[in-house]
């Protein structure tokens, strides 16, 4: 897909031609929210960190469409996101990537029944250029906009994923959300007046998300960004090998339940400055980012077995300490099940620690694709399922709500 400004010019105006959005097919609103046996298909949109994302989701279970447009190569050389970048980002894709949706899914706009937008939490900038969006085509269409709770999406992720093999979490269920924004712990249960979900937080990080952490060790170590799909294969190419340094367990005073992992980040920043030996390996992996060699392939051989072992430590305290609270979380609430979502839901260590673990205990653990699991529309649009069908939805005056809460 060719992303770029002058991509515009190449685009039939479809979208914006007045006469064809007048010509379009309307469906009453009150059809399809009084039609049980109908099918309702949300579009979904999502813009409030660095993906710009669209997808139409079939009642809230069947994926018809998810297209994602990563930013990461935009934010890669600050090694992380920059919010002004990302706004301008998302108002070049958004247009794109929503008829690309529309494409895949092998609808027109007239045939999506309401629109579900990401309100929050997440860049305020990058919020507003869904939410605009998603307002303007709910308006033009006269269908129904949805707003969608960003951690709400996660939650639905796992149910969208489960569903896929004719599994449904039992509730209640304690959920793990670890990306890089937020690490946080809520109790699930039915909310049966709204046929949708009640939440309870349980526990958040006091500081870092785990996301966070892992893309900045990977920084400090030369290694590129994102940090979590390279330090995530790292940490498992080298076992005989002795850490040269031990993370004990991380301690957090008060809630059990609370994160905290700039610490652990700090830890290994202060390791690696007082041993002047990684110097020169990092230099050598700076110089290969800089030639655009990024991948495992090309940094395996310019780490170390010390710094591989470094890698694996510093992996087994933050899989560890998930895991750890996670599940103390769900025995003390009697939780029937453990869903974990977000970005770092894809790391491998913490998905096999936790079927491990979990299982142990009697514990059903449910995480969606990996491609479910980092920022995606079809989540968005899941969400927005349950909230359409409790007719929550919202007017022209939406706004954006960068620190909006789930609970
Ligand atoms: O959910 P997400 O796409 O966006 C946020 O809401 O943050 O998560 C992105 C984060 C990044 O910090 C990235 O380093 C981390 O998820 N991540 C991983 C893995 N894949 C992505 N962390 C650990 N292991 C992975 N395999
Ligand atoms: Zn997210």
């Amino acid at each position: 897909m060719d992303l770029s400004i002058r991509g515009y010019e190449k685009m039939p105006p479809t979208l914006y031609r007045r006469g064809e959005i007048h010509r379009l097919d309307l469906q009453p609103l009150e059809r399809v929210a009084q039609n049980e046996s109908m099918s309702v298909r949300i579009l979904g949109i999502e813009s409030s960190c660095d993906e710009t994302a669209a997808a139409v989701v079939a009642d809230g279970r069947e994926i018809l469409s998810s297209v994602v447009a990563s930013q990461i190569d935009v934010h890669r050389k600050y090694g992380g996101v920059v919010p002004e970048l990302a706004s301008r980002e998302h108002l070049r894709q958004i247009v794109p990537v929503v008829r690309e949706a529309l494409e895949q899914a092998k609808m027109r706009l007239a045939d999506v029944d309401a629109i579900g937008v990401t309100q929050g939490p997440g860049l305020v900038g990058a919020l507003l250029v869904g939410i605009t969006y998603g307002k303007t085509l709910a308006a033009a269409l006269q269908k129904p906009l949805v707003p969608v709770n960003h951690l709400e999406g996660h939650v639905h992720a796992v149910f969208l994923e489960a569903h896929k093999s004719g599994r449904e979490p039992e509730l209640p269920a304690v959920c793990l959300i670890v990306s890089g924004g937020h690490t946080v712990l809520y109790e699930v249960k039915p909310d049966k007046a709204h046929g949708t979900f009640e939440y309870r937080k349980i526990g958040q990080t006091r500081d870092d998300a785990a996301g966070e952490a892992y893309d900045k060790v990977a920084k400090l170590l030369g290694l590129g960004y994102p940090g979590g799909p390279i330090l995530d294969r790292l940490a498992t190419a080298t076992n005989g090998v002795p850490a040269p340094v031990k993370f004990g367990s991380i301690k957090t005073r008060g809630n059990p339940y609370d994160f905290s992992f700039s610490g652990l980040k700090t830890a290994v920043l202060y390791h690696v400055r007082e041993h002047p030996e990684y110097t020169p390996e990092i230099r050598s992996r700076e110089e290969a980012l800089v030639r655009g060699e990024r991948k495992y392939e090309q940094l395996l051989p310019l780490c170390s077995a010390q710094t591989l072992a470094l890698v694996r430590e510093f992996q087994n305290a933050v899989v560890r300490d998930l895991v750890d609270r996670t599940l103390a979380a769900a025995e003390e609430l009697s939780g029937e099940s453990i869903l974990v979502s977000g970005g770092v839901a894809a790391n491998s260590q913490l998905r096999a620690t936790f079927e491990e673990r979990a299982r142990a205990k009697g514990l059903e653990v449910f995480f969606p694709s990996r491609a479910l699991s980092t920022d995606n529309a079809a989540m968005i649009a899941a969400a927005a399922y349950y909230r359409f069908r409790a007719g929550q939805f919202a007017d022209t005056s939406l706004n954006a709500d960068p620190s909006l809460k789930l609970a």
